[in-house]
C-alpha cells in the first residue's frame, strides 16, 4: 500500500498544501513550527479517523476557519483508492471512501494502515496503563476485524453497564438493571480477552525481530500483560457477578479486559519506574518497528512508516539502523528539521521513488525543492 498524494486544507497551520510521494523515502524538511508534523497527523487521519497528538480534533481546524479538509490518494493492493476526512466548526467530522460517505471511523481502520513514530507518542512507554490499553487495542483492530468489533461491542455494553450503576449509587435503578448488561458484557470481552492472548504472543514475536535488527545484543524488551491468564467466559461471569456489590458501591465496572495492564520491561525492570530518557526512546523505536512488521505480517499489507523528527529522538549510530531496516522497498515520510542531516546518515534523495517538500514557517506553504 502506499499513499501517491494528500492535500490539505484549514489544518493545523496550514491554508492549502499539496504532497506527492513516491514509493521510497520521502522527506519534509522545515523549522520547528512549519508545520512538518501536521502532514503526518493528516494522513494518519485517513488511516484511523483519529490523531497521534491530540483526542480533541477540534484542533485541527486551522483558527479562524470554518471547515477543513485533508484528501489522499492512495494505492492498497494495486486499487485506487481516494480517502477523504472533512470537519466543520462544531467539530464534526466525516469521511469518505470513493466519494462514499462511511459511518464513523471504523471502515477505515487496516484500509491503509500508516506506522507513525513521533515524539509525540512517547506516552506509549511513559504514560499510565490507559494509553498502553489504547496503543494495543489500536494496533490489534487495524490487523484483527474480530477484534474490532468485539472491542466495539464491549464498550457499548460497558457504558450501559456504568450508567446503569451510577443509576443504582444514587438509589433510581434496581441491581438487576445493572444485571442485564452482564451477558453481553462477558459475550464480547472473553472474545477481546482471548484475542489480546494470540495477537500479542505474535506481536512479541515482530518485538523479538525489531530487537535483533535494531538493538544490542544484551537488551531485553518484554511486554508483561495481566492479568495472565485471562479468564475465560465463565469465569469472567462468576468474577463480575461477585463484584457486583463492589461495582454498585464504586458506581463503575472494576472487572474486565478494560482494566487489563501492558507494563514494558527494559532489561528485566519496570520501564516507566526506571527507564532513562534513551531507554524511553530505543522501547518506542523497537514497539514501532514491531508494529509495522506485526501489520505487514498479519495483513499482507506493508505500512508506510512515518519518521517524525528522527535525528532529533535517536543517536546518530540507530538511526541509521532504522533506515537501513526499512529500506528502500518500504515507503517512508520523514521530517526533519535539516536536510543535511539526512544526507549524512546516507539518504538518497534523487532515487526516482523519492521526494523532498520544503515547508517554510510564515504561512505553511510549501515549495518542492527536487524531484
Ligand atoms: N488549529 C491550528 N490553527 C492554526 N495553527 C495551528 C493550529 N494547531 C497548531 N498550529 C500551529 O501550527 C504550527 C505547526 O505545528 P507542527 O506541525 O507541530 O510543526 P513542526 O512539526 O514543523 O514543528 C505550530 O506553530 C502550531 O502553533
Ligand atoms: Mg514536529
Amino acid at each position: 500500500m502506499a499513499v501517491r498524494t494528500i492535500a490539505i486544507r484549514n489544518f493545523r497551520n496550514h491554508h492549502t498544501a499539496e504532497f506527492q510521494f513516491g514509493d521510497g523515502i520521502n522527506v519534509i524538511w522545515g523549522d520547528n513550527g512549519s508545520g512538518k508534523t501536521s502532514v503526518l497527523e493528516a494522513l494518519y487521519l485517513l488511516a484511523y479517523g483519529r490523531s497521534f497528538r491530540t483526542a480533541r480534533l477540534q484542533e485541527l481546524l486551522r483558527t479562524g476557519a470554518e471547515s477543513m479538509l485533508v484528501e489522499g490518494n492512495f494505492r492498497i493492493a494495486d486499487r485506487q483508492y481516494k480517502i477523504k476526512a472533512s470537519q466543520v466548526e462544531d467539530g464534526r467530522k466525516k469521511y469518505f471512501i470513493n466519494e462514499q460517505a462511511v459511518v464513523g471511523a471504523r471502515q477505515l481502520i487496516g484500509l491503509n494502515p500508516v506506522v507513525v513514530l513521533s515524539p509525540e507518542e512517547q506516552s506509549i512507554t511513559k504514560g499510565p496503563p490507559a494509553r498502553r490499553r489504547a496503543y494495543f487495542d489500536r494496533v490489534f483492530s487495524v490487523v484483527a476485524p474480530a477484534y474490532m468489533s468485539a472491542l466495539a461491542g464491549f464498550t457499548r455494553a460497558l457504558r450501559q453497564r456504568n450508567a446503569a450503576l451510577d443509576q443504582v449509587q444514587h438509589n433510581r435503578a434496581p441491581v438487576t438493571a445493572v444485571q442485564a448488561w452482564d451477558e453481553a458484557l462477558v459475550e464480547q470481552g472473553a472474545t477481546i480477552w482471548r484475542e489480546r492472548q494470540s495477537l500479542l504472543s505474535d506481536f512479541r514475536v515482530c518485538l523479538a525481530t525489531a530487537v535483533k535488527e535494531l538493538a544490542d545484543r544484551d537488551l531485553q524488551l518484554a511486554i508483561i500483560h495481566t492479568p495472565q491468564p485471562p479468564p475465560d467466559k465463565q469465569e469472567y461471569l462468576d468474577n463480575i457477578q461477585t463484584a457486583i456489590t463492589n461495582d454498585c458501591r464504586r458506581g463503575y465496572t472494576t472487572i474486565g479486559p478494560h482494566r487489563d495492564q501492558y507494563e514494558i520491561e527494559f532489561n528485566n525492570a519496570d520501564l516507566r519506574k526506571f527507564g532513562s530518557q534513551g531507554e524511553h526512546k530505543i522501547s518506542l523505536v523497537l514497539i514501532k518497528m514491531a508494529e509495522a512488521l506485526f501489520i505487514r505480517q498479519y495483513s499482507g499489507k506493508t505500512p508506510t512508516v512515518l519518521l517524525d523528527d528522527l535525528f532529533a529522538k535517536l543517536d546518530f549510530h540507530r538511526s541509521d539502523l532504522v533506515l537501513s531496516a526499512l529500506g528502500e522497498d518500504i515507503q517512508t515520510i520523514i521530517t526533519s528539521t535539516d536536510l543535511i542531516d539526512l544526507e549524512k546518515h546516507g539518504v538518497d534523495l534523487t532515487t526516482p521513488g523519492s521526494r523532498t517538500y520544503h515547508l517554510e514557517k510564515r504561512n505553511g506553504s510549501k515549495s518542492a525543492i527536487s524531484n
